[in-house]
């Protein structure tokens, strides 16, 4: 989501005159796009942004904004802490920033913007193969641990026309893969549906790869698991957080559904969609969380065997509700638990793209593998990454891989003749 902001910021300031530069000493603007979804992202931009302070005084017209939750969070707080910052702009105010950087308007932009859904902005998309398209703004669940509906403010959704219109000329402009964002796609709700949207773009010729993040186990419907099973072009994988294996937790988390809940829908999805990739993230150390609970989501990882997961340790946001709660669990306990379960999950991983050894999988290539000169990279329908043999196959080609070779980040495989 945030990196799609950023690619929003750079479409508004392209149209400006500004270009892109990776030597900060060469710039005239630099913007913070932060995050505050867990204290470790707003430390990085707190030690960064005292270096800041070095390069004003080597170029002293250097302009200096921090964007995103930590800038619609504290606001003009910021300034007190660091005055040498130039203007703060909340994720919902990225169409200001002209008005901004010219000094037009004053320098704070952090007001709710319930048009947001309607302001298209100019994006600037590097790839040429994959595009981010942002469906919906904010979020109305109010998850006890999570800042977002504080910072991104309520579930807006985008108007389908301007969505398929958006595609349609990404798709003219050689695109192959979109993947739809917002922060809870199945509460999407315009004059059409989700899973109404999905069979939508699913008629935009040229687009083949049509994938969607996130998914909230609460209001993932019947019709969705129908979508994906029966649209061509929506890719078998869904990124379904289930945030903890114990009921109890997922009740004080505010979830909206039981362990039990998540389980029957996984069943589902797996009877309607048996090549499915399911990921998903987990808290670690939620408040009141004993060991017993956290025993039951070791037990739901090894039941459920997901192909991949992101686990973080639970950090108190403030405003949040798990903040204030009692029974704060120590953070030498978070860090055991942590491990715990990234090491569980790494052998579930291997152990699942072992299996795949001998299929064959249709990928998408992307370009040079970053970590090896001899390799080609893509990835499968089911977003693992895949590395094959050099050879002449252009970026943006789809090519049938057998499988070689399952390790724990990537799978390895050999292209077949058709
Ligand atoms: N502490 C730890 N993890 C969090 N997440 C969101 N808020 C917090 C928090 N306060 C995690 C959730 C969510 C993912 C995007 O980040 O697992 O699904
Ligand atoms: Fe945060 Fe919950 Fe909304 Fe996800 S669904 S953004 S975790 S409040």
């Amino acid at each position: 989501m945030n990196l799609h902001d950023s690619e929003k910021m750079l479409g508004v300031l392209q149209k400006e005159g500004y270009c892109e530069t990776d030597n900060p000493l060469r710039a005239d603007l630099i913007i913070f796009n932060t995050c505050s979804i867990r204290q470790k992202a707003e430390q990085k931009f707190y030690s960064e942004l005292g270096r800041m302070k070095e390069y004003k005084k080597r170029k002293p017209g250097l302009k200096i904004a921090v964007a995103g939750c930590i800038a619609q969070q504290e606001g003009k707080n910021i300034f007190k802490k660091a005055p040498h910052i130039d203007f703060i702009f909340g994720p919902q105010n990225i169409h200001f920033l002209t008005d901004l950087v010219s000094g037009r308007i004053t320098p704070v932009a952090v007001n709710d913007n319930p048009d947001i859904a309607l302001r298209d902005l100019p994006v600037k998309r590097e790839d040429g193969i994959k595009a981010w398209i942002t469906i919906m703004y904010g979020c109305n669940n109010f998850c006890s641990y999570c800042i977002v509906p504080y910072t991104r403010g309520r579930e807006r959704s985008r108007p389908s026309e301007n969505i398929y219109a958006e595609v349609s000329a990404l798709a003219e402009n050689g695109y192959k893969e979109i993947t739809l964002l917002g922060q809870n796609v199945n509460s999407y709700k315009s004059d059409i549906d989700f899973p109404g949207l999905l069979k939508k773009l699913n008629g935009i010729g040229g687009i083949e790869r049509i994938r969607f993040v996130t998914s909230h186990p609460k209001d993932l419907s019947d019709g969705l698991i129908h979508a994906i099973s029966e649209l061509p072009k929506i890719c078998e994988h869904i990124h379904l957080p289930i945030q903890s294996g114990s009921s109890k937790i997922l009740n004080l988390m505010n979830r909206g559904y039981t362990c039990d809940d998540y389980m029957k829908k996984v069943s589902e999805l797996r009877k309607k969609i048996p090549d499915l990739s399911i990921t998903s993230d987990i808290i670690a150390g939620f408040p009141g969380e004993t060991d017993d609970d956290h025993m039951l989501t070791i037990k739901v990882l090894k039941e459920i065997e997901f192909d991949g997961i992101f686990a973080f340790k639970f950090s108190p946001r403030s405003r949040t509700k798990a903040a204030e709660m009692q029974n704060q669990v120590p953070e030498n306990i978070k860090s055991v638990r942590l491990h715990e379960i990234l090491q569980l999950q790494d052998e579930i991983t291997v152990i699942k793209n072992k299996h795949l050894e001998g299929t064959v999988q249709e990928i998408l290539i992307e370009g040079n593998s970053e970590t090896d000169s001899e390799k080609l990279t893509g990835r499968a329908r089911s977003n693992k990454i895949v590395n094959i043999p050099m050879a002449d196959i252009e970026k943006g080609k789809s090519v049938k891989v057998e499988i070689t070779k399952g390790r724990k980040h990537s799978l390895e495989g050999i292209p077949v003749k058709e």
